[in-house]
């Protein structure tokens, strides 16, 4: 085995060291949805009465969630992947900074936090490596609602007019359909009076998870899924028990695992329709996929460069945009891959580029011209799917590769490396 000698300080870092080119065999289990699982828990603000949430991965952001909602007074128990939340006496409508800085997500609380104590205070979560991801929509949407909100010191406070009063029913278009804010006007909506459109809503499935679990909590809505969602406020809603959906981007992750190192690999347990477009692009650039019950056998074959232009659901997820770089660098021939969604996202092209992948960047849109093989580097995930666009990367990689950025990839893919491990894959955790 060939060490590529890591730079002290990366040697310093924690790190992943991935031993390269071992194939996988056996199957890889898929958790429940981070991104589902981390808004699901601020469904838990809009009822008195305990809400149990099943297929709960154990993530460092689901630990962050947690210590924002026992800020706000909620009792969180979690037992394995199963987390009990009762926000029976809220203490408070005020998320402190430190803890909502860093985990977007729970801005979307802002929505349930109002509806539920008529008044709430929330930091803007500020950037992040990838874009600017700003929350003008959400924010339009709860105004939409009858809120009064303004924006100072980098604090959003939004209120509800009237003593004791709810937020209003109404006809809200989004100018974009974003996943967050449709999530948070779902949920200020669900308790408003009257009724309320959403019309250019997001599609994804985390929004159908969402809307699902809020009627299983006695809430009106219909069309979650699609561009227009309707909710007929409810007065009150009420605890239940609810599991959340299997991680479409994790799946996606695991084919791309198998597929960048050549290897026959089932992932399970999956939702195929969550992951139309990514079955598409890996059936495009050779490989063959078995749907069998709740799961997908994967055949890579020799691999063939693809276009991929990443787009909001049904289309091709931005959260696979790096992973799957990663393959189409060890591809035969040429890929262009444009990102859409966020204007930062190509940040991991240099770390490829370290471990000797052939990729130009013209603007948004990466040019990879796929190499014979990639050999090992010490590389940094500057972003949660560039750390797993690195770790894909060293699984294949001639050498010993020392993957850092483990903070970014233990907020959302659980325990990995085990994962991995189990189906042959030598990598090994280092906490210098
Ligand atoms: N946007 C606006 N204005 C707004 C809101 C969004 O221009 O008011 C833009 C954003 O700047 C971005 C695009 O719309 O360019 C999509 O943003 P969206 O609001 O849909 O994203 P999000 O809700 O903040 C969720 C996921 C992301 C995932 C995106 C897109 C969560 C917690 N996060 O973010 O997940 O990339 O949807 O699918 O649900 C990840 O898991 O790695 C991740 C970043």
């Amino acid at each position: 085995m060939t060490t590529a000698a890591p730079p002290s300080q990366d040697i310093l870092k924690p790190h992943l060291a991935i031993d390269g080119g071992h194939s996988l065999q056996g199957e890889l289990k898929v958790s429940g949805a981070k991104n589902s699982a981390l808004v699901l828990m601020t469904a838990s603000l809009l009822t008195a009465e305990r809400l149990t949430l099943h297929n709960v991965p154990p993530l460092t952001d689901i630990d962050g969630m947690e210590n924002i909602l026992v800020s706000l007074g909620v009792k969180v128990h979690r037992r394995s992947e199963t987390v009990e939340l009762e926000a029976s006496h809220l203490t408070s409508a005020e998320p402190p900074y430190d803890l909502v800085n860093g985990l977007r997500a729970s801005f979307f609380a802002i929505g349930s936090i109002l509806a539920r104590m008529g008044y709430a205070k929330v930091p803007l979560p500020g950037g992040c490596r990838i874009g600017a991801r700003p929350v003008v929509e959400h924010i339009r949407g709860l105004k939409a609602l009858g809120a009064s909100v303004s924006v100072e010191h980098g604090v959003v406070t939004a209120a509800v007019p009237g003593e004791g009063k709810r937020l209003k029913g109404a006809s809200i278009v989004l100018d974009c359909p974003s996943v967050g804010a449709t999530e948070t006007i779902l949920m200020a909506a669900t308790l408003a009076e009257g009724t309320s459109v959403i019309e250019n809503a997001a599609q994804e499935p985390e929004v159908q998870d969402l809307a699902n679990l809020l009627n299983a909590m006695g809430a009106r809505i219909t069309g979650a899924g699609g561009p227009t969602i309707t909710i007929h406020g409810v007065e009150a809603l009420h605890g239940c028990e609810y599991s959340v959906i299997l991680d479409r981007i994790e799946a996606g992750t695991f084919l791309l695992a198998a597929a960048i190192t050549r290897s026959r690999l089932r992932v399970a347990p999956v939702v195929p329709e969550h992951l139309n477009a990514v079955l598409q692009k890996l059936r495009d650039c050779g490989c063959e996929l078995e749907i069998d019950g709740d799961g997908i056998t994967i055949t890579p074959g020799t691999i063939k460069g693809v276009d991929i232009t990443t787009q909001p659901f049904p289309g091709f997820p931005t959260d696979l945009q790096a992973p799957f770089m990663a393959l189409l660098a060890t591809a035969s021939g040429t890929s262009v891959i444009t990102e859409k969604i966020y204007e930062n996202r190509m940040q991991h092209v240099a770390e490829l580029q370290r471990m000797g992948a052939a990729i130009r960047i013209q603007g948004s849109t990466a040019i990879v011209e796929g190499v014979p093989s990639l050999s090992a580097a010490p590389v940094n995930g500057t972003d949660l799917r560039a750390a797993a666009a690195m770790v894909l990367a060293g699984l294949v990689a001639r050498g010993s590769s020392q993957v850092s950025g483990l903070n970014h990839l233990d907020r959302g893919y659980a325990g990995i490396e085990a994962k991995l491990r189990a189906c042959g894959a030598v990598l090994e955790r280092h906490l210098p």
